[in-house]
């Protein structure tokens, strides 16, 4: 932990200016990958082992899931990781527009009661601030064995104008995405018998204008 995050941790995390993010990882990487919420890294590790020519930032405030991710990165020589040890809200206003290719949200917490609900990550401020980082086509997948948290989430995507929601059959919310990389909630929730849904939304194009002013939800509506 001591050695590596000072390497690995996104430089100037407290200051105002944008972070050239790119810039933050090795020349020649060919787009920028996010996940909120990381845990103890094996989805993030997993997919950066597979993808070398990807930079891959995770953020994660547990101090303990940064260890976990720290030394995965360290015994599988990881060079294209990059960490934001704290609230992802901190940074995203600090991304440059357009600079996210895909955003993995998996089995974040789903803050059941009522009066917590403005916690989720999902709430509308927090799409707004995703819609902004993304670039155009840019893909949010999300994933939650939590089924009100999903549909709620579900509903707040739809209602974003920046957001189209990919599926098109039930096994394409109901069945892991192909290449899918097992979490360690996945895992706990599959032992007590939950099943997962797996949402993908693509981040329209910004140029899309279409009918009303509003860009339209269904894959099939044609922009105009
Ligand atoms: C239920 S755990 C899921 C961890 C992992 N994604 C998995 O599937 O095993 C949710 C994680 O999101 C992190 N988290 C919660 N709010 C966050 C925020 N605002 N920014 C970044 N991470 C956050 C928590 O610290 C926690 O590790």
């Amino acid at each position: 932990m001591e050695r590596l995050l000072p390497k690995l941790k996104i430089a100037d995390p407290d200051g105002h200016d944008l972070v050239e993010i790119k810039s933050q990882f090795p020349a020649g990487k060919r787009s920028i990958w996010m996940e909120i919420g990381f845990g103890t890294g094996e989805h993030l590790a997993g997919l950066a082992t597979r993808h070398p020519d990807v930079g891959f930032l995770g953020c994660e405030p547990f101090v303990n899931g940064v260890a976990a991710l720290l030394s995965k990165v360290d015994a599988a020589a990881l060079h294209n990781i990059r960490v934001f040890d704290d609230d992802v809200r901190l940074l995203l206003p600090r991304l440059p527009e357009a600079s996210i290719e895909r955003l993995f949200i998996l089995f974040a917490d789903p803050w059941h009661k009522v009066r917590h609900h403005r916690r989720r990550i999902t709430v509308s401020k927090n799409l707004d601030a995703f819609a902004r980082v993304l670039s155009d086509n840019g893909t949010v997948i999300f994933a939650s064995d939590q089924h009100d948290f999903a549909a709620w989430s579900l509903a707040n995507f739809l209602d974003h104008p920046a957001y189209t929601w990919t599926a098109r059959c039930r096994a394409d919310w109901t069945e892991e995405p192909k290449g899918w990389i097992t979490t360690r909630y996945q895992r706990k929730a599959r032992e007590v018998g939950l099943d997962p849904v797996f949402l993908t939304f693509r981040r329209c194009m910004r140029s899309c204008v279409t009918r009303g002013g509003k860009v339209l939800n269904s894959p099939s509506d044609q922009c105009i």
